[in-house]
């Protein structure tokens, strides 16, 4: 089936909204439903609109990988709880980290997340609550990269031929699926949520993961972790599109109070972009690059070596994976 898009000039939010709470009432029937929230503005969107639609017959999970950011699991859940809906907090770190261990291609990094996500960990939440439905924010950008063949965006099943009843036991609703970016957030405004979320830079599905080069394993997830909250320190308020670091695989010679280093590097991007489709780096000032090469190499473990990416996209691409 061919998806059209809905662009931000043609959308109202309203009457979207409208639209999209009984077609999620319709497909659901009188089943039940489930959906994972990351917190990003594409899940949150969906959250709000499965549960005006569904009520109670919805059962939202936030799905602790271990792949997340800083406290990211715990702040998520309470501002929830400050909307009144009711997320349970799902430990699946242990399930995650087997499924990556070994794994060092970024394809099949993505496979790994995508099957402990929705056979795994989702086939057991289908199960134990007897789900009918599972409820997703993917959207028009992620079908598209991945239909190119450009990366496989771990939220893309039914496009690329997967039929999720017969594989995984649920059908997936997507609600979101002819919507860019910028046309979500305009939805997500007008749904109540808060500027901290409708205007949340993006973060991608397999989280940290997407930002591992080579093995992820919970201690190299750390240390991207940190120079994550640093870069996002940093550079909150360059009004830059998306901003994030990356951990290489290979450590270089460094030299640390008058002795042999062998460290970790960090790569710095940080982009300008309307939509994640094209983008070019930001020309970020000297002294702050120079401040994130300070904290990074002082606060992060480790770290020897940091650099800032200057390619556009393309050829490169948003995340490093
Ligand atoms: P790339 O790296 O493909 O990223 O240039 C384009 C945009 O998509 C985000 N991204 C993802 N989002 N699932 C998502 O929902 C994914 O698997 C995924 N991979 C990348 C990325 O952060 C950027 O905004």
């Amino acid at each position: 089936m061919k998806i059209e898009e809905m662009e931000v000039k043609d959308l109202n939010p309203q009457r979207f909204i409208e639209e999209k709470i009984a077609e999620i009432a319709s497909l659901a029937g009188t089943g039940l439903a489930v959906n994972a929230l990351s917190g990003g503005v594409d899940s949150s969107t969906v959250t709000m609109l499965g549960h005006k639609a569904l009520g109670n017959r919805l059962k939202t999970y936030f799905i602790d990988h271990g792949l997340m950011r800083e406290d990211e699991p715990e702040t998520i859940v309470s501002l929830f709880k400050e909307l009144g809906v009711l997320v349970e907090l799902v430990d699946a770190r242990t399930e995650f980290f087997n499924a990556l261990k070994g794994v060092t291609d970024p394809e099949e990094k993505r496979e790994a997340i995508t099957q402990a996500f929705y056979k795994d960990v989702f086939g057991r939440l289908v199960k134990e609550s007897n789900a009918t439905h599972l409820l997703q924010g993917t959207n028009y950008t992620d079908i598209e990269e991945t239909v190119a063949g450009v990366k496989r965006q771990h939220n893309i099943l039914e496009q690329i031929g997967i039929d999720t009843q017969e594989q995984y036991g649920y059908k997936v609703i997507e609600p979101l699926i002819q919507l860019r970016k910028p046309a979500v957030r305009e939805v997500a405004k007008v749904l109540g949520l808060s500027e901290e979320i409708y205007n949340r830079p993006p973060f991608p599905g397999p989280a940290l993961a997407a930002r591992v080069i080579g093995e992820v394993t919970p201690e190299r997830v750390e240390t991207v972790r940190k120079a994550t909250r640093i870069v996002e320190e940093e550079l909150l308020h360059t009004g830059a599109f998306q901003y994030l670091a990356i951990l290489h695989k290979d450590k270089v010679t460094g030299v640390r109070n008058g002795k042999r280093d062998y460290g970790f590097q960090i790569e710095v991007r940080c982009w300008d972009s309307e939509d994640a489709k094209t983008g070019s780096p930001t020309r970020l000032p000297y002294d702050i690059l120079e401040k994130l090469a300070e904290r990074i190499t002082t606060e992060v473990p480790g770290v020897v070596s940091v650099t800032y990416n200057i390619t556009k996209k393309p050829p490169s691409t948003i995340e490093a994976v």
